[in-house]
């Protein structure tokens, strides 16, 4: 393909999947669950990855991808640089999104809800279960920060391997750790024949309980 404009016109059919009332899990995390197991034994490329939208102190939206490393009933875990452009959006406006773009599989999965932070505990264990190249990396690069030159960053992190060798312990930046995002609204989408899509919302009404809609495609 030379054209771009192939790509502009292509109308692609959503295939025969649907997703009906009586297809549920009972709660949306069980759901979740199910999709995203199925996204992985589908071979979706990363299948855990979710753009994170949020809103940062002047009212902007920003979105960009990150990697869902926990799911559980209290919400969907990430880990970052709080000191980010995302953390210093979070530590303004709590509110933001999750959208999970599966598009091979002709769904999508949108949450929204409002984030905390993990606890050190947990952020702890998640930073001991990265590699050690990716602790390096972790500490040397002060996320969203302008930089000179690759140069000084690569320098940065072999300083660091000098000083932590692969194999020794390298600490937690402070700055290095967890949000979770406490969903309110989750949708299920699964694409159909003629743009004839199903969308499901499950919307928190109160601490254990979901209501659940279809919305017109
Ligand atoms: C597939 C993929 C996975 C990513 N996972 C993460 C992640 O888990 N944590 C993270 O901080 N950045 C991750 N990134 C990089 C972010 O998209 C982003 O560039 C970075 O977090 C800085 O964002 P910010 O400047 O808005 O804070 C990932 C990028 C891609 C493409």
């Amino acid at each position: 393909m030379t054209d771009p404009n192939e790509a502009l016109s292509r109308h692609t059919d959503y295939g025969i999947e649907r997703l009906d009332e009586s297809d549920l899990a009972g709660d949306p995390f069980a759901q979740f669950q199910l999709w995203l197991t199925e996204a992985a034994q589908r071979g979706v490329y990363e299948p855990n990855a979710m753009v994170l939208g949020t809103l940062d102190s002047a009212g902007i939206l920003q979105s960009r991808t990150v990697l869902l490393r926990q799911i559980d009933e209290r919400g969907f875990a990430f880990y970052t640089d709080r000191e980010s452009r995302k953390g210093e959006a979070i530590a303004a406006h709590s509110g933001a999104t999750l959208l999970f773009p599966w598009y091979s599989l002709h769904r999508q999965v949108l949450v929204t809800g409002t984030v905390d932070l993990v606890s050190d505990d947990e952020s702890e264990a998640y930073w001991q279960s990265r590699p050690h190249g990716s602790r390096i990396a972790g500490t040397a690069s002060r996320q969203s920060q302008p930089i000179a030159s690759r140069t000084e960053l690569e320098e940065r992190v072999q300083a660091l391997e000098m000083r932590y060798p692969e194999g020794t312990d390298v600490p937690r930046p402070e700055r290095w750790g967890g949000y979770r995002v406490a969903p309110t609204r989750i949708e299920f989408w699964q694409g159909r024949t003629s743009r004839l899509h199903d969308r499901l919302v499950f919307t928190r009404a109160d601490a254990d309980a979901w209501s659940l809609e279809r919305l017109q495609p």
